[in-house]
């Protein structure tokens, strides 16, 4: 190879590197820390601990990274708020957005579907909510990718979600959230004949199952965070997923803010607008059960955690099993293992 084409591949291999890898250190770190809070009641004490893990973790990342969706704005968020530099400050910019707890009142108490969750991509490549809370959305595995439609109804949706993946309507498994603003919704599902599975968090749990052909779900539909919605599109980015959202503020104030911030109430999201480059990363660490991934297990002086890790460019899914030694990990980290 000519030197220049070799310095070209080096130069390319080193700002292309599989940052992936690297941020399941974080979400496991996150999880880790979270899990010790699990099923005890205490939600603010969970999300604490994950956040002040996830900080110091992504430390050890060569990114000068900044926090576009975090915890909130500076004065609420002492940590991973919005604007706050991470990573050690050298090597590739890049966006990030966080939710080191996803499913903060799963975690408090013990129920499924908690994930540490963190989406990055290249500056200027994720999408930015503004004060979006909530949008309705609709996400799909690569098999019914090109055939959903967020403005056509339920049923349609479904016919068309079940003619994709070769199955009678009847057998679909739609997850959604279980809260009263779908009250609609799951009488519209029945209706159509699909079946509802109702959870009470985690609607990117939710998507990854829509996604993942070894979980029973086959679709999510409803309404959730817009934040989660763009995390949840780094993910599918890489493994060629669908969510199309669409912004439905749950308050006068949202939607007032919505519009304010030079939104289209009826825009449609996909998620090649909610991360606009193939230069991005995902990764989730379970902190509760999950059908994608297990929670946090401890087995004497080891805990266990379970990993998905996701690349844009390449597609390529890893699912990382990780033997933590709590013990030798205690004598050189302040995280709590
Ligand atoms: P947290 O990370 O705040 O615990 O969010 C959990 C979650 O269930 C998300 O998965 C979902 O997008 C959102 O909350 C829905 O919000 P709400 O519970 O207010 O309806």
């Amino acid at each position: 190879m000519p030197i220049e084409m070799g310095v070209n591949f080096m130069y390319q291999h080193l700002t292309d590197k599989n940052l992936a890898l690297d941020l399941v250190r974080v979400t496991e770190a996150a999880a880790l820390a979270a899990a010790h809070y699990y099923g005890k009641g205490d939600k603010e004490a969970a999300d604490k601990a994950a956040v002040d893990a996830m900080r110091i973790a992504f430390q050890g990342i060569h990114v000068q990274g900044t926090v576009v969706i975090g915890e909130g704005e500076k004065d609420h968020a002492p940590m991973l708020y919005n604007g706050e530099e991470v990573g050690y400050g050298d090597g590739p910019e890049v966006d990030v957005a966080v939710d080191p707890v996803e499913g903060t009142n799963a975690v408090a108490n013990g129920r499924m579907n908690a994930l540490s969750v963190v989406g990055m991509a290249k500056k200027g490549g994720l999408f930015n909510p503004g004060r979006s809370f909530y949008c309705s959305k609709i996400a799909v595995g690569k098999e019914a990718a090109g055939v959903i439609d967020i403005n056509a109804p339920v049923k349609v949706n479904l016919q068309a979600i079940a003619k994709a993946l070769g199955k009678p309507v009847g057998e679909l498994n739609v997850f959604v959230l279980d809260k009263p603003r779908h009250k609609k919704l799951i009488t519209d599902i029945r209706l159509a004949g699909a079946r509802v599975n109702l959870h009470n968090d985690g609607d990117v749990a939710g998507a990854l199952m829509a996604c993942d052909p070894r979980s029973h779900i086959d679709v999510l539909i409803g309404t959730g965070g817009t934040p989660e919605a763009v995390i949840t599109a780094c993910a599918l980015k890489g493994n060629g997923g669908q969510i199309l959202c669409k912004f439905d503020p749950q308050s006068d104030e949202e939607r007032q803010h919505v519009i304010e911030d030079g939104f289209e109430l009826d825009r449609v999201l996909s998620v090649d607008d909610l991360v606009t480059t193939d230069q991005c990363f995902f990764a989730a660490s379970g902190i509760t059960d999950g059908e994608v991934l297990a929670g946090v297990r401890y087995d004497g002086e080891f805990a266990l955690t379970s990993s998905l890790s996701t690349r844009g460019r390449t597609g390529t899914m890893r699912y990382v099993q990780a033997y933590h030694n709590r013990k030798k990990l205690a004598k050189m980290s302040t995280i709590e293992y």
